[in-house]
């Protein structure tokens, strides 16, 4: 008996990819789930996500599951005199599970292109991945940077080779203000920070960029990385990226102990995280001893399925433009921020009822708000079931979500302090031992001045712990101070201070660039005005 088998969208989209890139002279790279653990330590930076299961071999070195295969790509291969390898894979890799202890097998499909890069390689990889977009039926977006071109903006400035991570992290964040900040703390001529400025909140289709590029980096003292990208975006723009639309966004940026040039990341509708993610990698080259270039690019095959992108496809899209997602934090903060945010052309009335409601829609406005516990809001938005939402700077700290800084409200102003016994002194020949509900920014403060500290992780009323003799002292937000006075405790330092900071997840800022930009300016006229 003959039975019609259909196979699943994604399986096509499998079968599809696999005919394109080997169309394009690609062959399949197979690999051992096994690779020896050595390759992972080395370079854990390099892997998408911390956490490596590990093992040992029967002679008893330690082997892992492999969490990746680009580094068994560039570790299996050599250096070839003229010959320029492409392989492609599609592999199951295994990784921690997103904030949980467990693990997950992931599919994955990418390719890598080793041996000399030059502007036809780079096209025809940027190319590819464009393609590998376009066979999946929704309508995805392109962002495109080039880290080369970051750092020689860092070198010609001199910016000190100790901040240029962080200069490179503020800019990924979107995080103008703490940039500025930074650059005068640098004693940065105004006229550089401007550039610096255009550059963290350049975004522009690639046909228009190639003509804006001189004029936003004028003052580069080596140009050729700005011309190589230059000629590469003015090829996209002329081949067409199809229905994919290609924006040059310099924050999209990457390790920078790796990548070194062109970067890219690709956006769907509806996952809250790039779906497509590459570059080119010399350094890493350099790092693994090889003297051949690279470039190549991931495609996280799961989260299509994980996000029924291909059950979204199905359905006929909703005319209706999409409403802008924020969360708020519950409270008295929260209430300031909705002011702000109804001032800059987001109102919404019934939110200020007297209701237990949690969710509010003004779909003239485009926006739906919900309160969220303040310390829940950068969960919302790092997971895409927000698109902006406002924290302070106290969680953003403690918890690193990857989402964009974009603005300072000014709002909520306090700082983190550690304060302790009026009559407290440090005996420094045992721990000092620290109550708190921010274990991450005590323990990175008590580093930075070489304190070794025992942490006594609290929830709340943390003034308490000192008193009954729990810790030795406590790292806290204070505001008025008055907390620590009624308990007889005095601010030892005051380690950060922080406010109410606009946030917005990383893969929803693509397709909702134009509300956000709306928003973001009514907020930063306000700011000023003030
Ligand atoms: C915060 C903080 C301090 C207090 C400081 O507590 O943890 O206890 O505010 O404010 P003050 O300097 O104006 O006195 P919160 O009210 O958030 O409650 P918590 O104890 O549950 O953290």
């Amino acid at each position: 008996m003959n039975r019609e088998y259909k196979l699943l969208p994604e399986e096509q989209l499998n079968f599809a990819l696999r005919a394109l890139y080997e169309e394009n002279g690609y062959s399949r790279y197979r690999m051992n789930k096994f690779e020896e653990y050595d390759l992972y330590a080395g370079h854990r930076d390099f892997l998408a996500a911390d956490g490596v299961i590990t093992f040992t071999d029967l002679s008893g070195k330690l082997m892992a599951l492999k969490p990746d295969v680009t580094l068994s790509i560039v570790k299996n291969t050599r250096d070839r005199e003229g010959v320029t390898e492409r392989l492609y894979y599609n592999e199951n890799v295994y990784r921690a599970a997103r904030g949980g202890d467990t693990f997950r097998e992931i599919p994955q499909m990418g390719l890598e292109l080793l041996g000399k890069v030059g502007d036809r390689e780079r096209l025809e990889v940027v190319l590819l991945a464009l393609q590998t977009l376009q066979n999946i039926p929704v309508q995805g977006m392109l962002e495109i940077s080039h880290l080369g071109i970051l750092l020689d903006v860092l070198k010609s400035f001199r910016i000190p080779e100790e901040e240029q991570n962080r200069v490179i992290r503020l800019i990924g964040e979107k995080n103008r203000h703490e940039l500025l900040a930074l650059l005068s703390e640098l004693s940065l001529p105004e006229e550089q920070q401007e550039l610096f400025t255009g550059i963290i909140s350049y975004r522009a289709p690639a046909k228009q960029a190639v003509s804006e590029l001189p004029s936003l980096l004028y003052d580069l003292a080596d140009p050729s990385h700005a011309t190589e990208f230059g000629k590469l975006l003015a090829e996209i723009a002329e081949k067409g990226g199809g229905n994919t639309e290609v924006l040059v966004d310099f924050s999209v940026v990457d390790d920078i102990h790796y990548y070194d040039g062109v970067v890219f990341k690709g956006f769907l509708p509806g996952i809250p995280e790039s779906v497509l993610s590459g570059g080119s990698y010399n350094a890493l080259m350099q790092e693994m001893q090889r003297k051949s270039s690279a470039i190549g690019f991931a495609l996280y095959v799961d989260l299509l399925t994980e996000y029924d992108v291909f059950g979204a496809a199905e359905q006929s899209p909703s005319q209706a433009p999409a409403m802008l997602n924020v969360a708020l934090p519950k409270g008295r903060l929260g209430e300031q921020v909705y002011q702000a945010f109804a001032e800059a052309g987001f109102p919404c009335e019934e939110l200020l009822s007297d209701s237990r409601k949690l969710v509010f829609e003004n779909p003239e406005a485009g926006v739906r708000y919900f309160w969220v516990k303040p310390s829940d809001v950068a969960i919302y938005v790092e997971r895409g079931a927000a698109d902006v939402g406002v924290v302070g700077k106290d969680i953003l700290l403690e918890y690193r979500p990857d989402v964009y800084e974009l603005l300072d409200l000014g709002l909520g102003k306090c700082r983190i302090c550690a304060a302790g016994k009026k009559d407290f002194t440090d005996d420094t020949r045992r721990s000092l031992r620290v109550a708190t509900k921010f274990q991450r920014v005590a323990s990175d403060y008590f580093r930075s001045i070489g304190r070794d500290i025992d942490i006594i992780h609290l929830n709340g009323s943390i003034e308490i712990a000192p008193i009954l003799g729990l810790s030795d002292v406590i790292v806290d937000i204070v505001e008025t101070g008055t907390t620590l006075r009624e308990n007889d405790l005095v601010v030892q330092t005051e380690i950060t201070p922080v406010s109410a900071r606009l946030i917005a997840n990383k893969a929803a800022y693509p397709f909702r660039s134009e509300q956000i930009g709306k928003l973001l300016s009514g907020l930063s006229d306000r700011h000023t005005e003030k």
